[in-house]
C-alpha cells in the first residue's frame, strides 16, 4: 500500500477524465470505507478540475441529504432531497448542470463565489447513496464533457461507497 501517491493526469480536456477515472479507480480499488474513498474523491477532483470554489459529497442518510467529505469552504450541513441543486438532482436522479445559479429557483448559497455548479447523483443498483457537487465560481464553467466525464467518475466511485 503506497504511503504517497503521484498521478500523471493530463490537462488536455480530451484525456483529462480518462486520467482521473484510473486515478480514482487506483485510489479507491482495495480500500471498503465509504468516507476514506470520497474524501480521496473529493481531494483529487478539486486537485485536478480547474477553476472550482467547492468539490464534494452530500450523502443520502434517513431520507435527506447530510455533508460529506468536500473540499472548499464549511458549507451547509443537510438539505432535504427536492431543495436547491443538491436535491433536485437526488429526487430525480438525474444530473443537474447549472450555467447561472442565481437563475436556479431555490439554489442554496453555500459560498456567495459560486456562480456555476454540477451534480452528479451517486445511484448503486437502485440505490441514491448521495450526490457528487461541484460549484464554480465562473458562470457556465461546467460543459456537457465534465457532465459525462464526472457520472463516469461516478459510476466507478458508486460501489466503492455504497
Ligand atoms: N448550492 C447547493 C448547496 C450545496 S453547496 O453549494 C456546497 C445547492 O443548491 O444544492
Amino acid at each position: 500500500m503506497p504511503t504517497m501517491y503521484a498521478f500523471d493526469i493530463a490537462t488536455d480536456p480530451a484525456t483529462l477524465y480518462d486520467d482521473l477515472q484510473a486515478a480514482l479507480d487506483a485510489l479507491t480499488a482495495d480500500e471498503p470505507d465509504a468516507i476514506a474513498n470520497m474524501a480521496n474523491a473529493a481531494a483529487l477532483i478539486w486537485q485536478y478540475l480547474p477553476d472550482l470554489n467547492w468539490a464534494g459529497f452530500y450523502r443520502l442518510v434517513d431520507g435527506e441529504l447530510v455533508l460529506g467529505p468536500f473540499q472548499g469552504k464549511p458549507a451547509c450541513i443537510r438539505i432535504a432531497i427536492g431543495a436547491g441543486v443538491c436535491g433536485t438532482a437526488a429526487a430525480t436522479r438525474e444530473t443537474q448542470r447549472v450555467e447561472d445559479v442565481h437563475a436556479f429557483p431555490g439554489h442554496i448559497a453555500c459560498d456567495a463565489a459560486s456562480r456555476s455548479e454540477l451534480v452528479v447523483p451517486i445511484v448503486v443498483g437502485d440505490r441514491l447513496v448521495g450526490v457528487l457537487d461541484l460549484d464554480s465560481p465562473s458562470p457556465a464553467r461546467f460543459t456537457p464533457a465534465d457532465a459525462e466525464g464526472c457520472a463516469a467518475l461516478m459510476a466507478v466511485l458508486g460501489p466503492r461507497v455504497a
